[in-house]
């Protein structure tokens, strides 16, 4: 059976970054026999030029036949007067939440070869390798009741409500525990359960789920404390697991200590485990159109594709391999680049991860 991968390039530098990724598919399909069909389609900027929508409804309906999708990016100054619900940000949202698409992984890896790209020391981040699974779905961002209201002496109020059922602890949970068995194996669920029974709830929860992953070493973190240990030691952890909110936070500080933007991949997982790929920055359109963007967060979330939709976690090796071969032999886009490295474009950079994937 051939996996269907369904592609949507977006805008501003997504048609070039995702070129690269189409490119690393047929090598590995050509050359290491990885069953797949490619199918593209509009979204954001380029669905509502295509369509009148930044999801058109024939992407829709591709996406929820494929067993993955892989997106560039969304958005750009030509789509910024557009009334909001035809924003191309629109697009994605709309995306996320009509394949519920609950799970979202973010890994902060730093390659050794780009440890002076952090901010931090090197002997700190050097080989940083952690997962942040953030539930995307649930919690204050969704919950019920919300608003701002005046209470009757005329004082004005705002109120959000954090609120998670057990059934989406649960999933959320589980998908932790799955990831940490084709990780480490150490799992590290971040919640405030000093002072918020959601967060005693979703302690309870995930001890329950752990049963059933003996081979799993679970820890708990309250959020603050894991925004402190996060800068002083990163490399401790293996897979963190938490709430929405605590998620969104969590993940920006973990990528920005890598420190470099066009590195990182995401994956935003359904219960089925079929999911949405993407770089996590955006459409870059002051060098779009420049054959300079940096391609490999793209080509990285087709290695995550492989291996967290796809069960091909020996095709992602080699795709994750062979980045790190290119990043051995100096080869850098400007984003990345320093002293001494040869710098290439898009095409380039793209070119030499399929020369350097290896048996
Ligand atoms: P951005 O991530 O597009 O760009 C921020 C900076 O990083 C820019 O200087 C850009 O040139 C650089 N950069 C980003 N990706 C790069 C890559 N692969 N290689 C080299 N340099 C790279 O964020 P910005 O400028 O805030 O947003 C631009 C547009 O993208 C907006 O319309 C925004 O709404 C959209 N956006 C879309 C996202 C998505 O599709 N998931 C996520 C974030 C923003
Ligand atoms: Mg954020």
């Amino acid at each position: 059976m051939s996996h269907k991968i369904l592609i949507l390039p977006g805008d501003g530098i997504g048609p070039e970054i995702v070129a690269e990724a189409t490119r690393l598919l047929h090598a590995l399909k050509d050359r290491f026999a990885l069953a797949v069909e490619l199918e593209e389609a509009a979204i954001g900027g380029a669905g509502y030029d295509a369509a009148g929508e930044p999801l058109p409804q024939a992407t829709l309906d591709l996406a929820r036949e494929a067993d993955g999708v892989l997106l560039g990016a969304v958005g750009g100054p030509r789509y910024d007067q557009l009334p909001w619900e035809k924003r191309p940000e629109r697009g994605l949202l709309a995306i996320r939440s009509q394949l519920e698409l609950f799970a979202n992984l973010r890994p902060a890896i730093l390659y050794p070869q780009l440890a002076s790209a952090s901010a931090l020391k090197p002997d700190i981040v050097g080989g940083l390798d952690l997962m942040i699974l953030r539930e995307l779905t649930g919690g204050a961002y969704f919950g019920q009741p919300r608003g701002i209201r005046t209470r009757e002496d005329g004082v004005r109020e705002g109120f959000n409500t954090l609120i998670y059922s057990e059934p989406e602890i649960e999933r959320i949970a589980r998908s932790g525990f799955e990831i940490a068995m084709k990780r480490g194996r150490r799992l590290c669920s971040v919640d405030k359960a000093n002072v918020l029974e959601v967060s005693q709830l979703w302690r309870e929860v995930v001890e329950r789920v752990a049963r059933d992953y003996p081979d799993v070493a679970l820890s708990h973190m309250y959020v603050d404390n894991a925004a402190m240990q996060l800068v002083r030691a990163p490399k401790q952890f293996d897979v963190i697991v938490t709430e929405n909110m605590f998620g969104d936070i969590l993940s920006d500080a973990a990528a920005m200590l890598t420190g470099s933007i066009g590195m990182l991949p995401s994956a935003s997982l359904d219960a089925q485990g079929k999911g949405l790929y993407e770089p996590i920055h955006g459409s870059a359109p002051d060098i779009a159109g420049q054959g300079m963007a940096n391609p490999l967060a793209t080509l990285l979330s087709v290695a995550m594709m492989l291996r967290y939709s796809l069960g091909e976690a020996a095709q992602a090796d080699r795709v994750e391999a062979a980045v790190g071969r290119v990043l051995d032999q100096g080869q850098r886009t400007p984003d990345i680049w320093s002293e001494g490295c040869a710098k290439v474009g898009t095409r380039e950079m793209g070119e030499a991860v399929v020369a350097a994937l290896a048996d």
